[in-house]
Parts: structure tokens; sequence; C-alpha cells
């Protein structure tokens, strides 16, 4: 069985909800303390032995390509400062080997499902992850590490997911479940964006997938689904039957950066957990707790 050795990073969205910052900033690069969301998403991957990327990027996210490059004015001049050893450590820390990404472009917006297809020359006939960099998880061993690990065992796709309040399936891709261990569901079923009324369950997909290639053969296809849109949870619905299909439960901390308070809130909770920032985190927050 081939080994997850590559990860998609769908990254062409628009952001529209972070606006204004968004406008000139990819969302991407949102800082989680001093680390913006796609490097979190990356250093997910290779604590999952995952090395090779494919950014699916979009017009104005070239900074995205840049942040995993060297950048060498600002390296030569902390060099050259002598005394700025841990700065120039951050500087470099987000950098990708050579030749282990690629950047390639969605040039429309037609959905998920058609941005991980744009991957498909990349990804080639091995099974891969997909991350959506707007939810962060935190946990060790990581989110997409369960998955690979699920995956190996199972030699099938892979979806993390967790049990969300019925009113919010409207917002996820939701897994109708078959047998159930209470960890491990089997995905007999699978929709984008369900009415609260008809979803066939709570279990909504966080964003971490690992698939078989066979999915890109139904996004060839191109086919519209929830918001005219070319979702990725339709393609994988297609799947099922074919080869082994799981849902895994996600246990550890997650984070949905994708909204402000979520955001908000990431930034706080990685504050606080965060050896170097933690004491202060505290100080503060019982500062402002008091204050208003
Ligand atoms: C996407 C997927 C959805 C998934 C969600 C997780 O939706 O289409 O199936 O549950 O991410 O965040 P989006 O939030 O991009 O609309």
């Amino acid at each position: 069985m081939p080994r997850v050795r590559k990860a998609v990073l769908p990254v062409a969205g628009l952001g529209t909800r972070f606006l204004p910052a968004t406008k000139a900033i990819p969302k991407e690069m949102l800082t989680i303390v001093d680390r913006p969301l796609i490097q979190y998403a990356v250093e997910e991957c290779l604590a999952a032995g995952i090395e090779e990327f494919v950014f699916v990027t979009g017009r104005s996210k070239h900074v995205i390509e840049d942040h995993f490059d060297h950048a060498y004015e600002l390296e030569a001049t902390l060099e050259a400062r002598g005394n700025k050893k841990a700065e120039l450590e951050a500087a470099r820390d987000a950098i990708i080997p050579y030749g282990n990404a690629v950047f390639t472009r969605q040039q429309q917006p037609l959905g998920l499902g058609h941005a991980v297809w744009c991957a498909r020359h990349w990804v080639g006939d091995e099974p891969f992850a997909v991350l959506l960099p707007d939810e962060l998880t935190l946990s060790t061993p990581s989110c997409t590490a369960e998955l690979v690990a699920e995956h190996e065992r199972s030699g099938g796709s892979v979806i993390s997911v967790v049990d969300v309040p019925r009113e919010q399936t409207k917002s996820y891709g939701i897994v109708a479940p078959g047998k159930d261990d209470g960890r491990i569901a089997e995905v007999v079923g699978l929709v984008e964006k369900p009415d609260p009324a008809k979803a066939p369950s709570t279990l909504a997909a966080i964003g971490r997938y690992v698939l078989l290639p066979e999915v890109f053969s139904h996004l060839d296809k191109h086919e519209k689904g929830a918001g005219g849109e070319i979702q990725l949870t339709d393609s994988m619905a297609r799947m099922i039957g074919h080869a082994p299909f799981h849902a895994l439960r996600y246990r550890g901390t997650r984070y949905d950066c994708g909204n402000r308070m979520g955001f908000l809130e990431a930034n706080i909770a990685v504050a606080l957990a965060r050896e170097d920032t933690a004491k202060e985190a505290r100080a503060m927050l019982a500062r402002l707790a008091k204050n208003t």
C-alpha cells in the first residue's frame, strides 16, 4: 500500500468573512499568535510524515509562496546583526525543502471539489491528505496523523469528524454513519450542508481528509452541488461502497478560524497554552476581565 506522502492545501478562498483584513492579505496568512494559519497546517502534515505539498492558490495569494521560501534580505540582515539567532530561526522555520511544494491556481472559485481537482496531476495515483487551513486542530498525534494511521489500517478513505449541534449541520459536510464503535464509524452516506431537519446525523467533517485517488475520477465530472458549487463531499459520496470509507471522531482541540470569534478564541487559547506566552496572556486576560 503506498504511503500518504502528499497533502493538498486549498487556499484560493476570498476570505470575505474577514474583510477588510483580507482585502490585500490571504486569510491563510492571518496569524495565531506569531505564525500564519497556513503554517500550522503544514506543520500538522509534517507531524504526520507528509512532506510534499500542493497549494491550490488564487490571484493575490503569492505571499503564501513567499512565506515558505527564503527571505534573503531579512535573513542576511539578521545574520549581520549577530545577536538575532532566535529571530533568524523563526524566519527559517517555515521553509519547505527544495522541490517539495508546488503552487497551482484555481482560476475561478468553483468550489472545494474543483480546488482539489486542480491538484490532480500533482497528486497522481496515490492516497493523499486534504487540509482546510482555516480549521485549526491542535493535538498529539496530529489530526492528520490519526487519519493516516487509520488509512494504513483500513486501506481506504478516512475523514475527521466532530459532533456538532443539530442546528449547525447546514454549515458542514455531514456523515450518514453505518457500523459505529463510538470512535470510528463506517461512512454509508455523505451530504453537503444539509438542513438540520434532514441531516442524517450530526457528525460533521472538519476539513481533514485522507482520500484515495479515485476521488478524482468523480471530480472529473464537475457536477455542481450545494450552493451551485462543485463539492468535494459529493465526489467522496460516490466512492462509498467501492473501498473502505470511515469517519474518525477527532478528540483534540479544534478552532474554526474561518469566523472571527473562532479565530479570536484560537489566538487566546494558543497564547495561554504556549510556554513563552502563557504567563503574560493569563495576566492580560485577568486584567481585561476585571476592567470590563
Ligand atoms: C467545507 C466543506 C464541508 C466541511 C467544511 C469544514 O465547507 O465543503 O464539507 O464540513 O469545509 O470546515 P466550507 O466551510 O468551506 O463552506
